[in-house]
């Protein structure tokens, strides 16, 4: 890869919403807001632009899935901005994958996982994410998108441990 396409890749940010989330809107509103995917993602687009950041959107309802897309998005992605869903409680395999391809990667929730049932309050992404937005619900989502596109700006993460 030479230096011009590794500076575009830089500019690009993988959005990974995970499990359920192709439900919102229908989906428990009174947790989770009443915007569907398709409108937090038009949001996402739109403050892309003001950005000068490209996206690449993308849900899955599967682990394995979600893992590929990680995975992929070596060389190719300068940040990722991920709603692991329920995941977020349960995947080592997601966690390994993140830590594997070595991008920065910020970890958004549109509820507040810690005021929520005790099983929700660990993460196991967290600690290997560069930073976590909770319950601010879509406009959490945006943060999330500044916040990744500034960590593409400041080039790859130092590992944690
Ligand atoms: C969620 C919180 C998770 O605990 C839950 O399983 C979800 C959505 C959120 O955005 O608040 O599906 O990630």
């Amino acid at each position: 890869m030479d230096k011009k396409e590794r500076d575009l890749a830089m500019t690009r940010i993988l959005v990974i919403h995970g499990p359920n989330l192709n439900l919102l809107g229908q989906r428990e509103p009174e947790v989770y807001g009443s915007l569907t995917l398709e409108e937090i993602n038009r949001q996402l687009e739109q403050k892309a632009q003001e950005l000068g950041v490209e996206l690449t959107l993308r849900q899955s309802n599967h682990e394995g899935e979600i893992v590929e897309a990680i995975q992929q998005a070596r060389d190719r992605f300068g940040a990722i901005l991920i709603n692991p869903a329920a995941y977020t409680h349960t995947s080592v395999a997601i966690r390994d994958a993140i830590v594997a391809v070595g991008l920065p990667v910020v970890e958004v929730h549109l509820s507040n996982i810690h005021a929520r049932e005790e099983f929700r309050h660990r993460s196991l992404l967290a600690p290997v994410c560069q930073g976590q937005i909770v319950g601010l619900g879509a406009y959490g989502y945006l943060l999330g998108l500044m916040a990744a596109a500034n960590l593409t700006r400041e080039g790859r993460p130092k590992r944690q441990k």
